[in-house]
């Protein structure tokens, strides 16, 4: 197939290209590096031996992104592209509405007019808001978001949504993911925020190389077992190859929603511990307030991947950890 990555040198994204070239799909990439470096298309093609094909511009800019759809005959979509910062979300609203909503918007307009009819759609877990219950299923009721960046994924499934109504030879994944961390184990391809981290991992990581000197651990009250919050870590490339199985899997028309998590919940002071002991690396910690809109518990039921995709997250908290450091080893400061 080919297939369309926006935000393909992100994070996610790099990962993704990785995988789908490995199972013998085409990709093209748009992608403006606005967090995201260009090395990142040269260490693709170090681990492919392919490169995609690579376009510099961000989505929003609808009549560039025309001109992609008319280049290529594109099978495909997965749409990565999106502002992620839940912080920087709380400062700049109007930014993260306008870029996440309307590059949605361009996609789809784009896929129904050029009959694309695939495409996978980079959710979250944070959809699900508080849970009531945990494991989440599928089925869980949708939450209340607690920042423009979670409303704007709630907002973007439920376009994509729309549209399939409206154009119903479409096929919309959404795919929920919960707390992505790891690199990949070649150390070429990982995350590197920009500035001081929110996330747990790219923290740790920090503090691991020094340039960081102390994780503030965010509560150790929760209705927890060591009363540090509990999230379903899963590794990078386990989601990139969910990712591969759903453009293959869920080409038949229809909204198909799938969490992508291992549903295995780890406290945050499990996570310091695993990566002081896989990586022989102290990582200093002090317990500070809880973080407001925290939840306590998250984690997946993972049974619908399985059933629908055949997909299971085979990496575990060790080589989560290992993997990540490997990278910060090579890439941070
Ligand atoms: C966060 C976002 C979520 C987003 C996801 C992307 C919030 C409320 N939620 O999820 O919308 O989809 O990132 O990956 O921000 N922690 C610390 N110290 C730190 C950082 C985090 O103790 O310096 C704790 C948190 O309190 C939490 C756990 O580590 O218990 C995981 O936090 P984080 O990595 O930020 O992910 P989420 O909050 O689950």
């Amino acid at each position: 197939m080919k297939v369309l990555v926006t935000g393909g040198t992100g994070y996610i994204g790099s990962h993704v290209c990785v995988e789908l070239i490995q199972a013998g799909h085409d990709v093209v990439v748009i992608d403006d590096f606005s967090n995201s470096k260009p090395e990142v298309l040269d260490y693709i093609k170090e681990l492919t031996g392919k490169e995609v094909k690579f376009y510099e511009f961000n989505v929003l800019d609808k009549e560039k992104t025309e001109k992609v759809f008319q280049e290529n005959e594109l099978d495909s979509i997965i749409h990565c592209a999106a502002f992620k910062a839940v912080g920087e979300s709380m400062k700049k609203p109007i930014e993260y509405y306008t870029n996440n909503l309307m590059s949605t918007l361009v996609i789809a307009d784009l896929m129904k007019k050029y009959g694309v009819n695939n495409i996978v759609f980079s959710s979250s877990a944070t959809v699900y808001g508080d849970p009531e219950i945990v494991p989440l299923t599928e089925n869980c009721k949708l939450g209340e978001t607690t920042n423009p960046y979670g409303s704007t994924k709630a907002m973007m499934e439920r376009i994509l949504t729309d549209v399939q109504r409206a154009v119903p030879t479409m096929s919309v994944t959404l795919l929920r993911y919960f707390n992505p961390i790891g690199a990949h184990e070649s150390g070429l391809l990982g995350e590197d925020p920009k500035g001081i981290p929110n996330n747990l991992m790219p923290y740790i990581m920090k503090v691991a190389t020094r340039e960081l000197e102390c994780l503030g651990v965010f509560g150790d009250d929760y209705d927890t077992p060591d009363g540090t919050g509990v999230r379903d870590y899963i590794h990078v490339v386990d989601l990139a190859k969910g990712h591969v199985l759903a453009i293959e899997k869920y080409a038949t028309p229809g909204v198909h929603i799938c969490n992508l998590g291992t549903g295995k919940g780890y406290s945050v002071l499990d996570i310091v511990k695993a990566f002081q002991q896989v990586n022989g690396v102290e990582i200093p910690y002090v317990i500070k307030e809880r973080r407001p809109g925290d939840i306590a518990t998250c984690y997946a039921d993972p049974t619908r991947a399985k059933e629908e995709l055949g997909w299971v997250a085979e990496k575990g908290i060790e080589e989560m950890c290992r993997d990540s450091w490997n990278f910060a080893k090579k890439h941070m400061k």
